[in-house]
């Protein structure tokens, strides 16, 4: 039944290698090829040259347009199957730098309307269409597929399917939001498009998003299968797909009350999540409905008029600027530099040890983790359990799997069962002294080269590495909190103080692509005290309790930031991050100076008020999920350790707001001046991933641009002539203001 053709598409999609070497030599050649099998069944291959993904550009989207328009005026043609020759990729979306230069929405719709054309020449063709995917099947790629009236998965590691344009500020509009309800009805619609989520392929088969699911090898010869049975009985395939609802779907989907209980449910889903920051999901909200009661022309015409609108708002600018940013920080450091690395050390089973662990086997790594404490290891262990358990529970991984990454973890209390381990990272407690001894004493254990990477969240690295015997390389892995949430990883080399064009040491790129390997962004910064995105938070976050310790209430300021954005204010981060380990923190970068901060967090630690680990803190912690109440009582100490006066309310709105934005602005800027990390989108980046800073304003250093420079400086100014220099605008950035510069290298 095969022929040639299916034969070669098939073993290129078995080998990630050969598909692309074939035409990564070259970006010319067409992206869209169409072959004939036997019995009028027609291939149409999307192959990007001099790509490693297949994407809809401007070119591919003509290119697919006249294939089909030669394709509908063929009578020889019984059946069409869609398929690509990318390994790992059907089809990757949009080409999302031609949305970036979308300035206005006419233009936007306009795009959206020839996109929309291209797939309905596909829908209307009157033969059935069969789209093959594999790998990669995303935004407009799964655009695509619901243009076909039918759809095979091919199943494999790599299978994904769905719609992240909500992350890009924007929605399908390739027909995407008015073909899928109407296949997947509006509950599953909704959760698809409004959470940006992908599915696997058994999962996009239980929605009814595909109809049949094939092996990945076998994935081409399964379509054609399918599109030659639909040729053989066309009537049997439904020129418009038709959602049949089932059980309690029948009720949600299918009648109005329950659509509207669904959608007002969503809304404040919505809302509580966003602050009504992002018109995106809100905007979808809005048609989709609307969309389920329109001819297809209408809808359509809504649907790209939804885009236009969307496309030209700062936050989808932002959004996609930060969507570049990520592809920028995944270029940094050598590919496959820790390739090697299959085996592993962690030491200490404390929090950060124990996520890190968890990560680690969960990527396929086998880890030996050390803890001095039995007890310590005991509750470690339980917590890499129970997290493994919950993505079982959350159906992120299958049994076998879970049992296998539990298996790659092997504990022990004797640092010297490490000595196997070429690559340890060390998450002991934050003291130099125990991580030095810890360098010398793995040092002495193993012989061969040893690469000791440091999750110290304050400690410089010169210090730590201080005394290392020469076969031993201390680097900087600095994880977030939670590990397994926080994407961020900062990577620093020890001695480097200032991070200029020169490429990392071999350690640090072994660390870069560990990291990266894990799943996350790591960003190299230089090897200073607090790094880079806790050195940022530090003075935003002493600036915060001098503001209570002015008398402002421990509610406004931190609502006020997270009115801003901010998934919490800086009081309640405080609290997650433990007072005792801020004045740590604090300890290391403002080494000897007196301050209301510390002197407010010396006095709760002192009375055992750590935050949210001891119960209370700026705030009182209940048990399970209750909301933590600002202590009611902290306004008595304030009062008593700073002679406040009763019924002092502190400063305004504004100036909160002002003080605590300006300090981070202020630091970030001193950062970039003494090199701490190569460029503001750099910086930009990590405070998005490690801080949560509102992606909807681009960035720290993109909000002040927008916000402009000289407005930036002249506040700081104005706040240094009343409390002093701590406000005085850094030199780069008082330069940058009065040239009329930007952040990012533009003139304003
Ligand atoms: P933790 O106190 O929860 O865990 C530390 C663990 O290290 C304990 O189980 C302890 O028994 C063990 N330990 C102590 N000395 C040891 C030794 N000589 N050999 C083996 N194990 C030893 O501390 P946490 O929060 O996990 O922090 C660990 C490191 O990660 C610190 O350097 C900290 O600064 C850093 N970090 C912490 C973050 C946080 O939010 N907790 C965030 C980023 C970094």
């Amino acid at each position: 039944m095969s022929t040639k053709i299916h034969e070669r598409a098939e073993s290129e999609s078995g080998d990630p290698e050969r598909g692309t070497e074939r035409r990564a030599m070259t970006s010319d050649g067409p992206e869209v090829v169409v072959e004939r099998e036997e019995g009028g069944v027609a291939v149409l291959f999307f192959d990007s040259p001099g790509k490693k993904v297949n994407t809809l550009s401007s070119k591919s989207m003509a290119e697919l347009e006249s294939q089909l328009r030669v394709l509908s005026q063929d009578d020889t043609v019984q059946a069409l199957v869609l398929a690509s020759r990318k390994p790992g990729c059907f089809v990757a979306g949009a080409e999302i730098g031609e949305i970036r230069d979308i300035v206005d929405p006419g233009r936007g719709a306009e795009m959206a309307a020839k996109g929309q054309a291209v797939f309905s020449l596909l829908e209307d063709l009157p033969f059935p269409t069969v789209a093959a995917i594999h790998g990669v099947c995303l935004g407009g790629g799964a655009e695509l597929a619901l243009a076909c009236k039918l759809r095979v998965a091919g199943e494999g590691d790599s299978f994904k399917m769905g719609f992240p344009e909500v992350n890009l500020g924007i929605l399908p509009a390739f027909g995407g939001t008015y073909r899928l309800p109407r296949l997947i009805g509006l509950v599953q619609s909704l959760d698809l498009l409004l959470g940006g989520k992908t599915v696997d392929a058994r999962k996009a088969l239980r929605m009814g998003f595909v109809d049949r699911v094939a092996p990945e090898r076998g994935l081409l010869a399964a379509a054609l299968e399918v599109a030659r049975k639909a040729a053989r009985d066309p009537k049997k395939i439904p020129r418009l797909p038709r959602f049949r609802a089932r059980g309690m779907q029948r009720f949600l989907d299918g009648t109005a009350i329950g659509r509207s209980l669904v959608l007002s449910t969503a809304r404040k889903k919505v809302l509580s999540k966003t602050h009504g920051h992002y018109p995106a999901p809100l905007a979808i909200l809005d048609v989709l409905p609307r969309l389920l009661r329109l001819p297809r022309e209408k809808g359509m015409a809504l649907e790209a008029e939804t885009l236009g609108r969307l496309v030209v708002t700062d936050v989808s600018k932002s959004l996609i600027g930060i969507f570049f940013l990520n592809e920028e920080a995944k270029k940094v450091g050598a590919k496959g530099a820790s390739s090697h690395l299959s085996r592993v050390g962690v030491i200490g089973a404390g929090v950060m040890g124990a996520g890190i662990a968890s990560l680690f086997v969960r990527r396929g790594l086998t880890v030996r983790l050390v803890d001095v404490a039995a007890e310590a290891m005991g509750r470690g262990l339980a917590a890499i359990r129970s997290e493994i358990e919950a993505r079982v529970k959350r159906r992120s991984m299958k049994r076998f799997e879970a049992e296998a990454a539990l298996a790659r973890t092997a504990p022990s209390t004797r640092l010297s069962d490490m000595a196997c381990a070429p690559f340890v990272v060390e998450a002991a407690v934050e003291s130099l002294e125990i991580k030095r001894k810890l360098v010398k004493d793995l040092g002495s254990f193993r012989k061969e080269p040893l690469i000791f990477a440091t999750n110290t969240s304050s400690i410089p690295l010169s210090e730590i590495a201080e005394g290392a015997p020469s076969h031993v390389t201390v680097v900087g892995m600095h994880f977030f909190n939670p590990v397994e949430r926080m994407p961020l990883v900062e990577v620093m080399e020890a001695g480097a103080t200032r991070i200029e064009g020169n490429e990392p040491g071999e350690a640090a790129q072994i660390v870069l692509d560990l990291a990266r390997r894990m799943g996350k962004v790591p960003i190299l910064v230089a090897d200073r005290p607090g790094f880079l995105v806790n050195r940022i938070l530090s003075p935003y976050l002493s600036e915060a309790v001098r503001l209570v310790c002015e008398g402002a209430s421990i509610e406004n300021v931190d609502r006020l930031m997270t009115d801003f954005g901010m998934p919490m204010g800086p009081l309640r981060l405080l609290d997650e991050v433990g007072l005792d380990v801020a004045r740590h923190v604090s300890s290391v970068l403002d080494k000897g100076a007196q301050n209301p901060f510390k002197r407010l967090i010396e006095a709760l630690v002192e009375k055992k008020r750590t935050g949210k680990k001891s119960g209370r803190g700026f705030y009182v912690h209940g048990k399970g999920k209750k909301k933590p109440e600002p202590d009611a009582e902290l306004r008595a100490l304030v009062a008593s350790l700073f002679g406040l006066a009763d019924g002092t309310t502190g400063p305004d709105d504004d100036e909160i707001t002002s003080r605590l934005l300006l300090s981070l602005v202020n630091e970030a800027a001193r950062c970039l001046e003494e090199g701490i990390v190569r460029t503001p989108g750099e910086l930009d980046l990590a405070m998005i991933l490690g801080t949560g800073f509102p992606p909807f304003r681009g960035g720290l250093l993109r909000h002040a641009d927008t916000v402009g420079l000289r407005s930036v400086a002249d506040g700081l100014r104005a706040l240094e002539a009343r409390y002093g220099e701590r406000f005085r605008p850094c030199p780069f950035l008082g330069t940058l203001a009065s040239d009329g510069k930007t952040f990012f290298g533009h003139s304003r």
